[in-house]
C-alpha cells in the first residue's frame, strides 16, 4: 500500500508525472534540450512573477543556495534566520569563505522589517538572505514589509529562500525587487526531489562578475552564460529525466489546474488544519505568519508522535514530527504540492479517531 505523505517534502507526485521521468533520455547538446529548458524557463517565469532570467540546478535547492550567497557576495552577507533553514544559509556561507553575519529570531517568530532596516543601514552587507517559509517552525515571513525596505538599499543583494512556498504561495519576485528567488521540485511544485530553480536578475549578473572566487558547479554566472551562449543548455550533464517531468507539471499547474487556484487551494488546505489544530491542540507560531504550506501545531497533549505515526502508516498515511529541537513539542503536517483537501480531511479524521478526540 502506498503511503501518503503529509511531510513537508518530499510531496507524492501524481503518476503522470512520474512517467515523465521515464521518458527516453536525449542528449543534452540537442536542440530539443535546448528547446526543453526554454519551455521550462518561460513557465517559471510565470511561477515566478519575473522578467528576469530562471537558472535550473539538477541538485536539490541548497546547491542553488550556495550558488547564490558565494556567487553574490562581494562585501559581506546579512543571513536573517527563523529556524533550521535560514541559519543553512549562514553555515554555506561560512564554508565558502564567504564573509557573513546571522541574525536568528526566536523559533516561532519573523525576521522583522525593521530589523532588516536596522541591519541594513550600517553600510557593512551587500547581500541578504531571507527565508520566505520556514518548513521547520511553520513561518511564513512578511515578504512583502522586508521587500520595501530592501528596496531602501539598491547596492544589497535580495536573496529569498521560496523552497516551501514557490507554486503554493504566491510571491511577485520582480514587484518585490527579489534578485535570487530559490525553489525545490519536491514541495509544492509535486516533482520528485533533484531538480532546483532560480530566478537571476539583472543586478545579480553585475555583482557576480565582480566576485573572483564564485566556486565551479553552482557558479550561477556560469549557469547564465550557458543559458545566454548556448541556446539554454546546461554547463555539464543534467537530469533530463526531471526537466521532462517539470515541463509536464508546469503545464499542469499553469493551463489545467491554474496558478491562481493552486494557490487558493493550499490556502484552503492550510485554514482547515489551522481550524483543527486550534481546537484539538494549539498553533505553534503567531497567528498572523501562519504558513500556507505547512502547520506546526503544539502538542499540548504530549501525544507520542512516533506512536501515531506508527497507527497513521497502517492507515496509510504519514506526518511529521517537530524539526530539531522541537521534535516532540510539535508536529507537522504538510499541505502542498497536489495533495488535496479531501485527503486533508481524511488524514485529520483518522487523527482524531486514533487519538480519541
Ligand atoms: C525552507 C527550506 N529551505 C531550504 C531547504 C533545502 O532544500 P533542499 O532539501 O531542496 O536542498 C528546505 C528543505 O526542506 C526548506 O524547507
Amino acid at each position: 500500500m502506498h503511503t501518503k505523505l503529509f511531510i513537508p517534502g518530499p510531496v507524492d507526485v501524481r503518476e503522470d508525472v512520474l512517467s515523465k521521468m521515464a521518458s527516453p533520455q536525449i542528449g543534452h547538446r540537442t536542440k530539443d534540450a535546448s528547446e526543453l529548458q526554454r519551455r521550462i524557463s518561460e513557465k517559471m517565469k510565470k511561477v515566478f512573477n519575473t522578467e528576469e532570467e530562471i537558472l535550473l540546478s539538477t541538485s536539490s535547492g541548497t546547491g542553488l543556495m550556495e550558488g547564490a550567497i558565494r556567487s553574490c557576495t562581494y562585501k559581506r552577507a546579512a543571513v536573517f534566520s527563523i529556524g533550521a533553514f535560514g541559519k543553512r544559509w549562514y553555515d554555506i556561507g561560512v564554508n565558502n569563505g564567504v564573509e557573513a553575519d546571522l541574525y536568528e529570531s526566536p523559533m516561532g517568530y519573523i525576521t522583522e522589517a525593521e530589523m532588516v532596516d536596522r541591519v541594513l543601514s550600517s553600510g557593512k552587507y551587500d547581500l541578504i538572505t531571507i527565508t520566505h517559509n520556514e518548513t521547520s517552525t511553520g513561518v511564513a515571513n512578511p515578504i512583502e514589509e522586508i521587500g520595501e525596505v530592501v528596496k531602501k538599499y539598491p547596492e544589497v543583494i535580495f536573496c529569498v529562500d521560496m523552497v516551501s512556498s514557490t507554486g503554493g504561495h504566491k510571491v511577485e519576485v520582480d514587484r518585490l525587487g527579489i534578485d535570487i528567488a530559490i525553489t525545490s521540485s519536491q514541495k509544492c511544485l509535486g516533482l520528485p526531489a533533484g531538480i532546483s530553480i532560480c530566478t537571476f536578475s539583472q543586478k545579480a549578473i553585475e555583482r557576480a562578475k565582480k566576485v573572483k572566487n564564485r566556486g565551479y558547479y553552482f557558479d550561477l554566472l556560469n549557469l547564465y552564460k550557458y543559458i545566454k551562449e548556448r541556446n539554454y543548455q546546461y554547463p555539464s550533464t543534467p537530469s533530463i529525466s526531471h526537466m521532462f517531468a517539470l515541463d509536464h507539471q508546469l503545464d499542469y499547474i499553469l493551463k489545467v489546474e491554474g496558478l491562481e487556484n493552486r494557490h487558493k487551494r493550499h490556502l484552503e488546505m492550510a485554514e482547515v488544519v489551522r481550524q483543527w489544530a486550534r481546537e484539538k491542540f494549539k498553533l505553534f507560531a503567531n497567528e498572523n505568519y501562519l504558513s500556507r504550506t505547512v502547520t506546526t501545531v503544539e502538542n499540548t497533549r504530549g501525544v507520542n508522535i512516533s506512536a501515531l505515526n506508527e497507527e497513521l502508516k497502517k492507515r496509510g498515511m504519514v506526518i511529521s514530527n517537530g524539526y530539531g529541537s522541537l521534535k516532540d513539542k510539535t508536529f507537522r503536517i504538510a499541505h502542498m504540492g497536489d495533495t488535496q483537501l479531501d485527503d486533508i480531511k481524511e488524514l485529520l479524521n483518522n487523527i482524531d479517531d486514533i487519538l480519541g478526540l
